[in-house]
């Protein structure tokens, strides 16, 4: 907490360390009421930087100094400065080795960064700059160090001690206390430290390496959640395999462990051998988990393991280089979720996810490139823009350089900076000197923000049986960034004649065709591209996987979008075919609503759903993907300003529209799907995801029918079902219907029987903070006098708060301002608790220039508010003071 502004740090001020830190050996005392760190750091002067000996400065945050010596003289206090940020000392020799005793309090740490408690386990989180909140140290990752851990702790409440590498030697004391020493052999910057303390216990497996060495795996968790571990234990171990095959990467410790905790402000950690993960992260079985929350863990214990490599063996020299390791480490889950399950439906997911939320970012005040160039405070910069549009770009240098040539470049990588913290430029090096190509001109994805605008036109000359192709790129000015240089523009392409086959392609001016698809780099502001021996006027099947992460705009007719949804063979742009068809129905729908017209459907988006609904063929996954409706915030997002009652409206009635036109193949699918999950027990393969994401969007379509039928139907499922996929969405059809008592009944019975289960309460209150009927503020409001709420655990700020604010937009954004006073209340008393997660559900409120003049100013006067309400964190300081800028 700060009453002064707080200092924006600059990339371009980056200087190597002064010192250097070679060994680390900590000692822990946990204790009840206070914890005692004692430190020994073996230190030396950084040859890089010359002779002389310039005062240390050592970072330490909330310390409380209890001793601290130089080599081995007790140093008093005029030997040393303290602030609140740093102590600093002077050194008198180029190597030497620094003592300090601090005692800190875990117990009452609020904000979960450094050492904290969940429930009754100690645990920590260093990333990005907790581990000044543990010790004095150097703390940044380039200063890398071979660090020991010894916790002493009561025995009968923490039997179990944890840190990072290898269990080296334990043992008890006779005062009830015991204590456990680890080792970990590879050199790690301070924010890969990890400690845990509790009462665990542990689900345990094995992996064998590559090169045949024997790994011990270990999830740990509170007894209660033992099983709740196996999927996650599969999901790993697939997950070490897949880095094997796809990257040639090899786990190197004998052990790896994960821990879950339920206090905790993002979704995991990847310290070194020792994963600290949110239990959302983790957990997860048929009866508690959604099929959603199986392939988050599924996703996000591959993440933390890839990490191993991407981030821990190589890291990054600064914080500006965050992406490095989140963007390509995003990009390498992604592949292996696309590879256990359909890789048209995960890449379906992440664009829709990209271009709904990363956008909505890149449009904002808080816009900054995928490598920003300054930042207030670092824990704001863990967005969408350096993990999702990071892992776009990595993946559009895989587009360029093909897979082959790409594998060349990350073997290249891995092996020239093992061991090593370096920066994007490097990541980016390895991948030119692989290949022999030159991306200078790509890496302004790297420095440049805001999303580039893609206007694509075409002129076919029957005569010369030409079709030109003329691309026009654009990217808005974002803040500090009024002008930006060309782009390097990978646009994945088809041309589909008549009949919807692809057609040969020859550029102008090259010997033969190659192939039916092709990349074109679009990298100049204005380019033209000809293809020639075209028989006939094509339709382009453009950007096919969303190839960049651009807005594309081609003038297609709404009857061209139908043709290539159905006979584009990119599945890819089969979907977003529909989805564009979807976009110009619904705008036309909010035209009318705006004007106070009746709103007609065009009956195009009917037929079109209902020959995708009738058409056995397809994955019915894709069927549900098909079927879902733009959302709200993508709506709101592509919209010059955003009428949120409108989009609601016009949503709201083409949904009842294809509800009533479809009624009876929805009804069949739904049936057909409903009896097959009746009859087979819950897995969680693709296969079985896709049928029952069918059939919930079959019975949510349904059920605003208001048909008796329906209602029993959800009642049904709601009533039998044997998993939480189908359960929670019965719940959630009834929480949105106007059967009042089925809905309370449903509300009751389900807390009644979870009430236990912190996880599955979460789903309870998400459900409901999203039901878009009036009063949502009034019921927020109440819920969070519910005794399962408590607005310290961020899994419920983001259920309830989050789910609120980000999802419910016609309550969030009711024209009286109630919600974002409510919203701004949350902020405040947030602040004081825990920075991290105040800043972030900030981020509706700082999107107020999307909106009406009149919800301006109210949203505006909430930030205003905010601004002056005491004593402001670095972390909301940063995101108001921008915002309002
Ligand atoms: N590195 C973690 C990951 O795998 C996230 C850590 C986030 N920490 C923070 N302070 N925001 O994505
Ligand atoms: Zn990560």
């Amino acid at each position: 907490m700060r009453t002064e502004q707080p200092r924006t740090i600059y990339l371009k001020d980056y200087q190597a360390p002064d010192y250097l830190i070679d060994e680390t050996h900590l000692t822990f005392e946990l204790h009840e009421d206070r914890t005692l760190v004692h430190a020994q750091l073996v230190m030396r002067r950084n040859p890089a930087r010359g002779s002389g000996l310039p005062p240390l400065v050592l970072d330490g945050q909330q310390l409380e100094l209890l001793s601290i010596r130089l080599n081995d003289r007790e140093l008093g206090a005029h030997d040393y400065l303290l602030d609140d940020r740093h102590l600093t000392l002077q050194p008198d020799s180029a190597e030497f080795v620094i003592d300090s005793s601090v005692c800190i309090h875990p117990e009452s740490n609020t904000a979960l960064e450094g050492l904290y408690k969940s429930g009754k386990m100690f645990c920590t989180q260093c990333e990005a700059e907790g581990f000044r909140k543990i010790t004095y140290y150097l703390d940044r990752p380039d200063v890398m160090s071979k660090f020991t851990t010894t916790v002493s702790a009561d025995r009968q409440r923490y039997p179990v001690l944890l840190s990072n590498g290898n269990p080296i030697t334990s043992g008890s004391e006779d005062n009830g206390r015991h204590w456990a020493t680890w080792e970990d052999p590879f050199r790690k910057p301070a924010y890969l430290f990890a400690l845990v303390a509790g009462d665990l216990w542990c689900v345990e497996d094995q992996f064998t390496t590559m090169s045949q060495r024997e790994v011990a795996l270990r999830i740990y968790v509170e007894p209660e959640n033992l099983d709740k571990c196996q999927h996650a234990m599969d999901s790993l171990k697939r997950a070490m395999r897949w880095d094997e095959e796809a990257y040639g990467r090899e786990y190197d410790l004998d052990i790896f462990m994960i821990v879950a905790v339920n206090d905790f402000n993002m979704g995991a950690m990847e310290n070194k051998g020792l994963n600290i993960f949110n239990s959302s992260a983790v957990l997860a079985k048929a009866e508690t988990a959604t099929d959603a929350a199986h392939q988050r863990v599924e996703a996000i214990v591959a993440h933390e393991y890839f990490h191993n490599w991407s981030g821990n063996r190589v890291t990054c020299r600064d914080w500006f280089q965050l992406s490095l390791k989140e963007g390509f480490t995003v990009f390498r889950d992604a592949g292996f979720s696309a590879d256990m399950n359909s890789p048209t439906v995960k890449r379906i997911e992440d664009v829709a996810y990209l271009r709904t939320h990363q956008f909505a970012e890149d449009a904002g005040p808080m816009a900054h490139s995928v490598r920003p160039d300054a930042y207030m405070e670092i824990s704001n910069f863990y967005t969408l823009t350096v993990y999702e549009k990071g892992a776009e770009v990595v993946r559009m240098i895989q587009t360029l350089l093909g897979a082959e040539g790409f594998r060349k470049g990350s073997d290249l990588y891995f092996q020239r900076h093992d061991g090593q913290a370096v920066t994007c430029d490097d990541f980016v090096k390895a991948m030119e000197d692989a290949n022999g190509v030159d991306l200078a001109q790509f890496k302004r994805w790297y420095s440049q923000a805001g999303t580039p605008r893609l206007e694509v036109g075409s002129a076919y000359d029957a005569e010369a049986k030409t079709l030109t192709l003329t691309f026009r790129q654009l990217c808005p000015p974002s803040p500090g960034q009024a002008h930006k240089e060309p782009f390097v523009i990978p646009v994945d392409l088809a041309l589909l004649d008549g009949q919807g086959r692809e057609l040969p392609l020859r550029l102008a001016g090259e010997a033969a065709a190659s192939g039916t698809s092709r990349v074109l780099a679009v990298n100049e502001a204005e380019q033209s591209f000809t293809f020639v021996d075209i028989p006939e006027q094509p339709l382009p099947s453009l950007l096919r996987g969303f190839s960049a992460p651009v807005k594309l705009s081609f003038p297609y007719s709404r009857d061209q979008l139908m043709f290539l949804m159905q006979h584009d063979s990119d599945g890819f742009n089969r979907w977003e075919a529909g989805q564009q068809l979807a976009v110009q129905v619904l705008q036309e729908l909010i035209g009318q609503r705006q004007r106070g017209e009746p709103m007609v459907l065009d009956r195009r988006l009917v037929a079109a759903l209902k020959s995708v609904l009738e058409n056995d063929g397809l994955d019915q996954a894709m069927v549900a993907e098909m079927l879902s409706l733009p959302g709200e915030a993508y709506l709101i997002e592509i919209s010059e300003v955003a009428d949120v009652d409108a989009i609601h409206a016009a949503r709201e009635f083409a949904r009842r529209e294809l509800a009533e036109a479809l009624f009876e193949p929805l009804w069949q699918r739904y049936q057909a799907n409903r009896q097959a999950s009746r009859q087979s027990a819950y897995v969680a393969t693709a296969e079985h995801f896709a049928r029952r994401s069918l059939q919930n969007i079959a019975l949510s379509y349904l059920m605003l029918s208001e048909k008796p039928e329906v209602l029993e139907a959800a009642q049904e499922q709601y009533r039998e079902a044997d998993n939480m996929t189908e359960r929670l969405a019965a719940l959630a059809v009834l929480v949105n219907s106007p059967f009042e008592e089925a809905k309370a009944e449903g509300l009751a019975l389900f807390a009644d029987r979870f009430k236990d289960d912190p996880l599955v309460m979460d789903q309870w209150f998400s459900v409901q903070a999203g039901c878009p009927l009036p009063g949502g503020l009034e019921r927020v409001r109440a819920l969070m006098q519910h005794p399962a709420f408590t607005i310290k655990n961020p899994n419920k700020v983001r259920a309830l708060i989050g789910a609120f604010a980000n999802q419910n937009h016609a309550n969030f954004h009711r024209d009286d301002g109630e919600s974002y006073r409510f919203l701004a209340d949350q902020v405040i008393m947030l602040n004081a608790l825990n920075p991290q997660i105040a800043a972030r559900q900030l981020a509706p409120l700082t999107r107020w220039r999307k909106y009406d003049l009149s919800r301006q100013a109210l949203m505006k006067a909430e930030l205003e508010r905010i601004l002056v309400s005491g004593s402001l964190s670095s972390d909301v300081y940063e995101v108001v003071s921008k915002s309002l800028a």
